[in-house]
C-alpha cells in the first residue's frame, strides 16, 4: 500500500495526518468528523473558536459545504484553483461546528500539491474526501514548509506525515470573505488583492460597506502576534540597517540579520544572511528562514523591511506578526 493510500485510510479512521500543499504544510482530519476535528486543536493548542479551512479535491464538492455561492466565488475558482486561495462562503447547515468556529461561514480550497490531490481523491473513496487542516505548526508560532519542520513541531501527535519536499509559495494562501457581498480579504498571500479585484470585477456582487472590525470573523491569522520566532526580532527599514548593526555590536549583543544586501562587516557577534530579492522567492524561504534565525542563538534578530509594492505585501503581513509574537519563551503565547 502506498503512503498516500494508507494516509486515507488514518484519515478514514480519524486520525491526524500531516500533509504538503503548496503554501504550508497542513494538519489534516476528516472534515466530517467532529472528533478527529477535536484532535487537530488538541494537537496545535490552538483556542476551540477558531476556524479551519476546509480542503476540497474537487470543485464539484463546493456546494456540499457551502450555500448561496456568489459568482464572484466561481470566477475565482475558476481562475486560482487548485492553488494558494481560501474562500470564504456560507456554510450549509451540516458543516461540524468544530470546523466552523461556531460561526455561519466556512473556508475553502483546492491546495495545489500533487500528494494532497492524490490524498483527497483517495479520502473521497474511503470517506468524505474533504479534510480540515490548519498549519502544522503549535499555535502561534512558524508555520512548516517542510516535512521536518512537521515532524520537531507535531511528530508525535500524527499517523503520517506526507514529504512532499519543500512547499513552492511557502506561505499561507490568500483569504478572501465572499459571505458578505463586496469580497473582503482577510488575509494577504501570494495572490494579491489586485488579482482578486481584477477576477471579481466582471461577475456579479452585491457592493456593500466595509465589513465593521467588531463585526469581522475570528481569523487565527489576524491575530497581531502570530508566525513568531522564539528571540526577539525586529523589523528595521534599509538605511537604519547598518547603524542598528553596529549600536548592538557596540552594546555587545549577538545578532542575526536578514537582509538584501550582502554582509559589509566581518564580526563574530553577526551572522548575516541573505534574502531573496523576489518577493516569491523572498516568501518561497521565509519561514525556513525564520526558523534558522531564531535556532542562531543570538539575541535579536534584525531584519531588512521588504519594499512597500503589492507583492511585497503578504511577506512584509507575515514579518510583522513575526515581529510582534517574537520573544514569547512558551507556545501559545499567540494573542
Ligand atoms: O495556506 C493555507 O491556508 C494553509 C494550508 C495548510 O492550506 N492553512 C492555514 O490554516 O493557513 P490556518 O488554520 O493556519 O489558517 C487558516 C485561517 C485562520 O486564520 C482562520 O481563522 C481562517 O483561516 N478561517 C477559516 N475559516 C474561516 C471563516 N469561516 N471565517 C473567517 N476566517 C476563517
Ligand atoms: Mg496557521
Amino acid at each position: 500500500m502506498s503512503d498516500i493510500q494508507q494516509a486515507a485510510q488514518h484519515l478514514a479512521a480519524g486520525e491526524l495526518v500531516a500533509m504538503p500543499t503548496e503554501t504550508v504544510y497542513g494538519l489534516a482530519a476528516d472534515a466530517s468528523n467532529p472528533a478527529a476535528v477535536a484532535k487537530i486543536f488538541a494537537a496545535k493548542g490552538r483556542p476551540a473558536d477558531h476556524p479551519l479551512i476546509v480542503h476540497i479535491g474537487d470543485v464539484a464538492q463546493l456546494e456540499r459545504w457551502a450555500r448561496d455561492i456568489p459568482p464572484a466565488a466561481y470566477a475565482l475558482a475558476a481562475k486560482y484553483w487548485p492553488g494558494p486561495l481560501t474562500l470564504i462562503l456560507k456554510r450549509q447547515p451540516g458543516v461540524p461546528d468544530a470546523v466552523t468556529g461556531g460561526q455561519d461561514t466556512v473556508g475553502i480550497r483546492i491546495p495545489n500539491h500533487p500528494m494532497a490531490l492524490s490524498l483527497l481523491a483517495e479520502f473521497a473513496k474511503l470517506g468524505s474526501g474533504a479534510v480540515a487542516a490548519p498549519s502544522a505548526n503549535k499555535f502561534g508560532r512558524i508555520s512548516p514548509t517542510k516535512a521536518a519542520h512537521v515532524k520537531s513541531d507535531l511528530g508525535k501527535d500524527v499517523a503520517i506525515i506526507l514529504d512532499g519536499g519543500e512547499c513552492a509559495v511557502g506561505i499561507e494562501s490568500t483569504i478572501v470573505d465572499l459571505s458578505r457581498g463586496a469580497p473582503v480579504v482577510l488575509r494577504p498571500g501570494a495572490i494579491t488583492e489586485e488579482e482578486i479585484a481584477a477576477t471579481v470585477a466582471g461577475t456579479d456582487h452585491t457592493p456593500q460597506a466595509p465589513v465593521a472590525a467588531a463585526a469581522a470573523p475570528r481569523v487565527s491569522g489576524a491575530l497581531a502576534a502570530h508566525y513568531a520566532p522564539r528571540t526577539p526580532l525586529q523589523l528595521i527599514a534599509s538605511d537604519a540597517l547598518l547603524k542598528q548593526v553596529d549600536a548592538c555590536v557596540f552594546k555587545g549583543q549577538t545578532i542575526a540579520v536578514l537582509a538584501f544586501s550582502v554582509s559589509p562587516l566581518r564580526h563574530p557577534a553577526v551572522l548575516w544572511f541573505a534574502a531573496a530579492h523576489s518577493a516569491a522567492h523572498y516568501a518561497h524561504d521565509l519561514y525556513a528562514n525564520l526558523r534558522l534565525l531564531d535556532a542562531a542563538g543570538v539575541d535579536l534578530i534584525l531584519v531588512e523591511q521588504p519594499p512597500q509594492s503589492p507583492e511585497w505585501r503578504a511577506v512584509t503581513d507575515r514579518l510583522g506578526r513575526a515581529a510582534v509574537g517574537s520573544g514569547a519563551d512558551a507556545d501559545g503565547e499567540a494573542s
